[in-house]
């Protein structure tokens, strides 16, 4: 029998809600397909279930509240949280491949969206780079309440994977929202989580991100506020999905994701030359940068002096990429843009879809809370040549990356047998 999961290291955190009782079956789930599991709880949790299960179902020591060293006074609990005799061989941090918080109690959630450190499992949920994934449990009232409806918001647009919970009989007796998600539903969740579908497989991938800078002269320029974030997502979830992936980014702060073939450019000039050497070997271009529609007509040699009173720039327009590419586009090629509109968003949309001759436009308004530049988050309305509208609640770029990827395998025939 294969085991997916062998190699992989996930910590299950487990909180202090009467669901609790359920979290050795995820155990036992995850132990079943080769995982590594180290099981990390609150205090609270101990009320509910014992360590002792655990321990016997992962085959590894729990962990539990705080622990010994803070009473023998060290520093801090960061110090402590790296450095007890107990955990000395283990960083979990460095560790873990996935982290899994089920249940998630209202406080737990609250101190992770609050960056609040004061046991084991917050404090080491500070330090997690890896995926986190939550199945929240509890009091429907607490469930609907505006915090933990904020906290989850700040969590969901910051990347954490959440497993909504379900409606029915919850222990108070009342009926509602509040119950733990199927245990199957998390366990799909956590294999989606480590081992990505491969649905683009084999699949060129040309993503171009960020701005462009436009010389005025040798220390000035025209740029926009891009930051480079949504494209930089697409290209690290095709990347992730099996593409090859060719990333062209204009100036940005961020680091390109390892194993995209990368090409920084500056101009929309230099921009249009970097797209269309890769564009003719690519399946599907996405074009969610933001390359400056005018440069100067005339770049000044040396720097430009403040003599004048008055000073007129005079601007050309820029080459337009997609269109370049789209009257070059071969049978099969798929082609996605972007456009910022601040009303009939849709309308408008549609209209820049068949004008450029897209399979895809995603739209979005800058003005809209949680959209926009340099956000994490985006709020956008996809609209395919098909006639398909998919109208999004905010969400994180990572996850609009993955809807938008989804909406091109569909549009362009890719999940039929090849
Ligand atoms: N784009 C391009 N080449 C340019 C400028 C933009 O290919 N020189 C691409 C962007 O990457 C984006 C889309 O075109 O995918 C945006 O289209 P555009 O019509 O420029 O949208 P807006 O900027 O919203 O247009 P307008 O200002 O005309 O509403």
């Amino acid at each position: 029998m294969p085991v997916p999961l062998s190699g992989k290291t996930i910590v299950l955190g487990v909180t202090g809600s009467i669901a609790a009782f359920k979290a050795p079956q995820i155990v036992t789930r995850l132990v079943g397909q080769g995982a590594t599991v180290i099981v990390v709880m609150t205090e609270n949790a101990t009320r509910f279930v014992t360590p002792l299960t655990f321990e016997t179902l992962s085959g590894n020591e729990v962990i539990v509240g705080m622990f010994p060293d803070t009473k023998k006074g060290v520093a801090s609990l960061e110090e402590a949280a790296s450095g007890t005799e107990r955990l000395k061989h283990v960083h979990l941090a460095e560790a873990a491949d996935l982290v899994i918080i089920a249940p998630a109690t209202a406080n737990t959630i609250g101190k992770m969206a609050n960056g609040v450190a004061d046991d084991f499992l917050s404090t080491e949920l500070v330090a997690m780079t890896c995926p986190v994934i939550v199945a929240p449990a509890m009091n429907v009232r607490m469930m609907e309440s505006d915090a933990v409806r904020d906290n989850m918001e700040t969590l969901k647009a910051r990347g954490v994977i959440f497993v909504e919970a379900e409606v029915g009989r919850l222990a108070s007796g009342a009926v509602g929202k509040g119950r733990l998600a199927d245990l199957e539903n998390i366990i799909g969740v956590a294999l989606d989580a480590l081992l990505p579908k491969q649905d683009l497989a084999g699949r060129r991938v040309l993503v171009s991100a960020g701005p462009t800078r436009e010389p005025l002269d040798p220390v000035r320029f025209i740029g926009n506020r891009s930051s480079g974030k949504m494209g930089y997502a697409l290209a690290e979830r095709a990347l992730r999905r099996g593409a090859d992936v060719v990333l062209v980014s204009g100036p940005s702060l961020l680091d390109p994701p390892d194993g995209v073939e990368y090409v920084s450019v500056e101009t929309t000039a230099e921009m249009l030359h970097a797209v269309m050497r890769s564009f003719a070997e690519a399946d599907l271009l996405i074009m969610a940068a933001a390359p400056a529609d005018y440069r100067s007509a005339r770049p000044s040699q040396a720097k430009i002096k403040k003599t004048a009173e008055k000073l007129t720039l005079e601007l050309v327009r820029t080459e337009d990429i997609l269109s370049q590419a789209g009257s070059a586009r071969r049978e099969g090629q798929g082609i996605i843009g972007f456009a910022l509109e601040t009303s009939a968003e849709v309308e408008e949309g549609r209209r820049k879809l068949i004008a450029k001759d897209l399979d895809i436009i995603v739209v979005n308004n800058p003005l809209v809370e949680g959209a926009g530049f340099d956000t994490d988050t985006n709020v956008a309305v996809i609209l395919t040549r098909s006639g398909r509208e998919n109208e999004l609640a905010k969400m994180s770029k990572r996850d609009l990356a993955d809807v938008i990827l989804t909406e091109a395998i569909t549009e362009l025939g890719w999940g039929e047998r090849r």
